[in-house]
Formats: C-alpha cells, structure tokens, sequence
C-alpha cells in the first residue's frame, strides 16, 4: 500500500514519528521528516538509512507553529522529494500540572504545537495532497489505496478529560474537531483522513514528564497501562493499513475508550473514586514551576 509512496512526516525525528517513518520505510515508502532540530533529524536519517540502506529519506527543518516557514518547507519538500502523497501530524508537545499552576503562556504553546502546527502543516500540504486526487475521482475513504492521505496524531486524551492535562486535553481535542471535519471535506478530493489516539507509551515526551508530575495525572493516565512504542507504532501501521478513521493502538487502550464513550457517567464516577484516593491538589505544588515537559 505504501511502496514508492511519498510521506512527509513532522515530529519524525523523534518516538512515535520516528517509528512510523522506520515502518513505512521498511514497506518501501519514501519519507521526509520535519522538526526544529537539526542534529535530531539527521540522526533520525542515519537510524532509517542504518536499517534500510536503500531508503529514499530526507529531512527538513521547521517549526510547524511558524505558518510561513512552514508553506515554504512544504514546497522544498515537494522540489526536492517529488509528489507528497501523505502527511502525518505528529509533532506534539506535552505540559502537565495542576490548572492553578500552568500558565497562560503554557496553554498557548500548547495549542500552537499541538493544534496550530497541524494546522499549518496541513494547509501547506493541501495542494500536493489534493494534487494527487485529481482526475481520479477517488473517494478517500473507500477500499484500496486511496489517492492521499492526512493522518494526525491526536490522543485519547483528545477523547476524554485528564487531571493535569487541562491544556494538552484542549490542544488534543481541538485537533479531534479539526480532523473530524476534514474527515469529510477532504475525502471527495481522494485523500483519506485518519485519527489516531494513542494512550501513554514510552517517548522521550514521557520519560520527560515523569519527574515532575502530579500524582493524580500518574494515577489517571496509567489506569491504561502504559504501552511501548513499538506496540503503538504496530498498532497505528494496522489500522492504517485497514483504512480505518478512528485508530487506538492496544487492545486495553481501545477497551479503555469504547467504555468512555459507551457508559461515559460510569466511566467519570469510576474514574473519579480512583483519583480521590491520590488527590493531592494544587496547594501541594505552589512553589513548584510547571516547565516544559518534552
Ligand atoms: N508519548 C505519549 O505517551 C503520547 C501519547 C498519546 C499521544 N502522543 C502524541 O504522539 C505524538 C508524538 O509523541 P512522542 O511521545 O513520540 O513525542 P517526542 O518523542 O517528544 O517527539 C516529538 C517530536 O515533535 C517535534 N516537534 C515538537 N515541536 C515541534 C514544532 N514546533 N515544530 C516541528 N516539530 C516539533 C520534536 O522535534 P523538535 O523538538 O526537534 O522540533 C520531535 O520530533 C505527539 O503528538 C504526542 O502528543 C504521545
């Protein structure tokens, strides 16, 4: 489904996009990561080069928050690497903390990586995507391969509320809303849009926010046990591969989140008994500086 195809990949210097990038590569795919750091990217290049020699792979720098360097790295893309058939939004970042203790300036880089970067990358991919689709007549979200693809990373915790994750839940969120709405107005235009929602797994993101964080977030995220990347990773290569739109990598993780959305008040009041017993709250952390968590 992927061999010779052309995917552009933001956050693939690093965890999940990083393992995608090796997967679709391994199934012939040619790949292009984007992120801000350089040296990242380009030890990312030797990781796919090292296991693949034969891999079509470049690499572009940009800040996906920055909606101008981000057309301009799109068309680069596309000069350099030809037609771009797939997108992946998964460059994200994390903040965690209780409400009282995350500021403003937290709330907004949040959702400029997290919401706004997709954004972007998404309108500077459009034209190549949608160039793909054209004169085919292909409907995005029918069998086969479709013309196109745009799949954004999102999270389960863009389908449920965390303690301590009030800003990244808004930035997830807004992103489910956006790729929902996608869903249909990209579809005529042959390019199929697909979600997927990990729950926690094992990322330099995460390793990251474990030392610093509220003992009812620990509580909450891992009542889905934490998962590794490669399970993710395998998982999301699946329903990719199936065409479906909503993808929660791991069985605990898509029972966890079939039980949200099935019986949501006893889902909120289960969920809400587990948090009683760590509750600490916020007076425990006045003095404590949220700080970026990835
Ligand atoms: N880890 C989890 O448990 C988990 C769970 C659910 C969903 N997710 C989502 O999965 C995605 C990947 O997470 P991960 O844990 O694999 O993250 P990660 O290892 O921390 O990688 C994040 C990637 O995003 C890039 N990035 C961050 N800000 C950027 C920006 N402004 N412009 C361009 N690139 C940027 C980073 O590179 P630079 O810093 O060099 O730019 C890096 O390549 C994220 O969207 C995250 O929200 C993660």
């Amino acid at each position: 489904m992927f061999e010779h195809r052309h995917f552009v990949i933001t956050g693939g210097s690093s965890g999940l996009g990083l393992a995608l990038a090796q997967r679709l590569v391994r199934e012939g795919a040619q790949v292009t990561l984007v992120a801000r750091n350089e040296q990242r990217l380009l030890a990312a290049l030797d990781t796919l080069r090292g296991e693949s020699p034969a891999a079509v792979v470049h690499c572009r720098v940009a800040d996906v928050t920055d909606e101008t360097a981000t057309q301009d790295a799109m068309a680069a893309i596309a000069a350099e690497g030809g037609a771009i058939d797939g997108l992946i939004n998964c460059a994200g970042v994390m903040r965690e903390g209780y409400f009282e203790t995350l500021t403003q300036q937290d709330f907004r880089e949040v959702m400029e990586i997290n919401y706004f970067g997709p954004l972007n990358a998404t309108r500077a991919a459009l034209p190549f995507l949608a160039a793909q689709g054209q004169g085919g007549g292909q409907h995005g979200h029918k069998g086969g391969a479709p013309a196109a693809w745009l799949i954004n990373i999102a999270s389960v915790a863009g389908l449920t509320g965390v303690f301590g994750y009030t800003p990244y839940c808004a930035s997830k969120h807004a992103l489910v809303g956006l790729t929902e709405s996608l869903y249909y107005e990209l579809a005529p235009q042959g390019i199929r849009v697909q979600l997927v929602c990990p729950g926690e797994f094992d990322s330099p993101m995460v390793d990251t926010l474990e030392h610093n964080r509220t003992p009812e977030n620990r509580a909450q995220t891992l009542s889905i046990p934490k998962a590794s990347l490669d399970a993710i990773a395998d998982d999301t290569l699946t329903g990719l591969h199936k065409g479906d739109y909503l993808i929660v990598p791991t069985r605990q993780a898509r029972l966890a989140t079939l039980g949200m959305r099935l019986v949501p008040g006893l889902s909120r009041k289960l969920m809400t008994r587990t948090l009683a017993r760590v509750y600490r709250g916020p007076a425990t952390r006045e003095s404590v500086e949220p700080g970026e968590q990835t």
